[in-house]
């Protein structure tokens, strides 16, 4: 079965009692059983429900393995990933650029109970080599990074990992598993925030966390049920649906990103723009060997003061200054307050990570008015900085 394929039929039959084309939403908390400890494969809804089992075994369809298990938010989902692999005293090494909400959990709830976290620059490979040692259990990454879409060489990474017994798990949130296969290039784990481009339509929060092996997945999933973070059967429900137009829209936001990214590039006002689709964005060359696309997502730098980048963000006419991103519906967002505000300034600096870098989440709106859309933006800024120096000059 090919990918759009698996979207719309894989775990997907017809609803069997009556032939519903699309299942019901099982929004049930329990299940009638025939004898006590009989049931019909249900029991209750923390544990199963049949929405959910539905999307989960989509998810793991597409990810080309058996094991998925669905959380009521990426983050829980990366927690149960945490909490079944980090005990005191153990080592987990993550990348300079790192979704801020992991940074956090990392720093503020795993390390006080004694994980050390090693967070560097993991393109450079004598240095991850060194960092990995016999007490690391995950090196976590993400690729694309998240907000400076880095890519980093998930084959290598998973070669130096496994030489010394760590798991692999890699955020696939960015690429999604249309544009990238982590479980083809060794990864052992994958991690999603189903909440952006599988949900597609910026109206629910989910997570997935999915395993190649059943003995890696047994803690993740005993987790699920026991610490109880699931979505609730219509969150489930809403994700199925957006999930069948997966293919079509990662296309779309490509087509978007590609035409955004070549817009900016050479811009006065920008100073750089990350994408990995620019061959001369620095992991242009692994990208194109290990995705087959290059994403939806766009950030730069923009030439300018804080003041400046508050205005542009402030003002666009189709990309809502918002949380979020992989909705149809175009976002953008300035990472420095914003997703990453919970990594401190100093931090931030030391990390490269620019307080005038703006993350783009362009969605399936027409190419031409999104860059029309920003070019606005741009000028507009243009004319408010030729204005004010002229009337600076004029009060001499
Ligand atoms: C790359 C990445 N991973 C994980 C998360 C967390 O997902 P959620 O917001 O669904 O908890 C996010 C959220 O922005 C993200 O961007």
């Amino acid at each position: 079965m090919n990918f759009a394929t698996k979207t719309i039929h894989a775990g997907q039959p017809s609803e069997p009692e009556t032939g519903s084309l699309i299942a019901p939403i099982f929004q049930t908390s329990t299940y009638e059983q025939d004898a006590p400890g009989q049931d019909k494969g249900f029991n209750y809804s923390r544990t199963n429900n049949p929405t959910r089992q539905r999307l989960e075994t989509v998810l793991a369809e597409l990810e080309g393995v058996q094991y998925a298990a669905l959380f009521a938010s990426g983050l829980a989902a990366e927690n149960a990933v945490l909490q079944a692999y980090l005990r005191p005293g153990d080592e987990i090494v993550i990348p300079t650029d790192v979704y801020g909400g992991t940074y956090r959990i990392l720093n503020k709830v795993y390390a006080p109970i004694g994980v050390t976290i090693k967070q560097l620059d993991i393109a450079n490979r004598a240095a991850l080599q060194a960092a990995i040692t016999d007490r690391t259990k995950l090196v976590w990454i993400e690729s694309p990074t998240n907000p400076r879409l880095l890519v980093y060489d998930i084959v290598d990474i998973c070669r130096l990992a496994h030489a010394k017994s760590a798991l692999v798990v890699v955020d696939n949130t960015f690429a999604t598993p249309y544009f990238q296969q982590p479980f083809e290039l060794g990864a052992d784990i994958v991690v999603h925030s189903v909440t952006k481009y599988l949900g597609g339509h910026s109206d629910t929060i989910q997570g997935a966390a999915l395993a190649k092996e059943a003995s890696v997945f047994e803690p993740i999933k005993f987790l699920q049920n026991a610490t109880g973070a699931v979505p609730s059967p219509f969150d489930c429900w809403l994700t199925l649906r957006g999930l069948k137009t997966l293919e079509l829209r990662m296309q779309r936001h490509e087509e978007n990103a590609i035409a955004i990214a070549n817009s900016l590039k050479g811009h006065p006002l920008v100073r750089q723009v990350y994408f990995p689709g620019l061959p001369e964005h620095p992991g242009h060359e692994i990208a194109k060997k290990q995705m087959t696309g290059f994403g939806g997502m766009v950030s730069f730098e923009l030439e300018g003061t804080i003041e400046e980048v508050v205005a542009f963000c402030s003002s666009r006419r189709y990309f809502t200054l918002g949380e979020s991103l992989g909705g149809v519906k175009a976002l953008l967002c300035h990472p420095a307050t914003m997703t990453h505000a919970s990594i401190p300034a100093e931090t931030r600096a030391e990390l490269g990570l620019s307080d005038t870098l703006i993350r783009l989440s362009p969605g399936c709106e027409n190419a031409k008015d999104l860059v029309e859309d920003l070019l606005e933006g741009l000028t507009l800024l243009d004319h408010q900085r030729r204005t004010q120096k002229v009337a600076a000059a004029s009060a001499h």
